[in-house]
């Protein structure tokens, strides 16, 4: 897989002036600035009403619905920002994410927590790792974000070098895991020699 990854960021806050999206700025900006395309995804423009049932099961899904689970099943891996609330993940990321279930089987997941407090968020960090797995996402790599209004400015800076190191690292795995399982995916769907395979060679050089 050479082309850009597609690693879309996931904000898990609705809240008025949220800072959470500071965060998901900045994770958009340096996931882009490493050469993937990683739109934000905010679940405050896909509008999702209190889950009655699931995407499969809905012949009338809510509009941005289709949108959400779209965005989700064409990425090569997902990096969700969210913020801690009541030691585990906000409601309205929670319900975003009971809608869906086969889109994120085998995804690679970059868990992001956030928190005005000084612990980061790890409680939720812990909640989240346990969703994606019962999801079959695998969630690979994580990083905290502690007394976030201080941290991190509003339009996704950060004045605190150890925040650029840990993000790095972050992508950095985030980035061998998705090439890894995407290679497994690729192989898998084109035997070795099939014409699928030497097609894909052809096309990667
Ligand atoms: C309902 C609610 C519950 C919260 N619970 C926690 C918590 O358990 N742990 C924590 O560190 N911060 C908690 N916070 C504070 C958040 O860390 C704070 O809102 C922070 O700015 C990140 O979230 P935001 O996107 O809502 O701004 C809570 C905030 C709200 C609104």
């Amino acid at each position: 897989m050479n082309r850009p990854l597609q690693i879309p960021v996931l904000v898990g806050s609705v809240r008025r002036g949220r800072l959470t999206m500071r965060v998901a700025r900045f994770a958009s900006d340096r996931l882009a600035r490493a050469g993937a395309n990683a739109p934000l995804l905010d679940l405050r423009e896909f509008d999702l009403p209190i889950m009655e049932e699931r995407l499969h099961k809905r012949d009338d899904p809510p509009p941005g619905l289709k949108r959400f689970s779209d965005a989700i099943r064409r990425a090569d891996a997902v990096v969700v920002v969210s913020p801690e609330y009541n030691g585990s993940m906000p409601g309205v990321l929670k319900n975003a994410l009971d809608y869906i279930y086969g889109e994120w089987f085998r995804k690679p997941v970059g868990i992001v927590t956030v928190s005005a407090g000084g612990f980061g968020g790890v409680q939720l960090h812990n909640h989240l790792q346990l969703l994606f797995l019962r999801l079959k996402a695998l969630p690979v790599a994580g990083m905290a974000v502690s007394k976030v209004a201080r941290s991190f400015s509003d339009d996704g800076e950060t004045v605190e070098e150890h925040y650029e190191k840990a993000f790095a690292g972050f992508v950095e795995t985030l980035a061998w895991y998705t090439r890894a399982i995407g290679a497994a995916v690729d192989a898998e769907a084109a035997p070795p020699g099939s014409d699928r395979a030497l097609a894909r060679r052809r096309e990667n050089g």
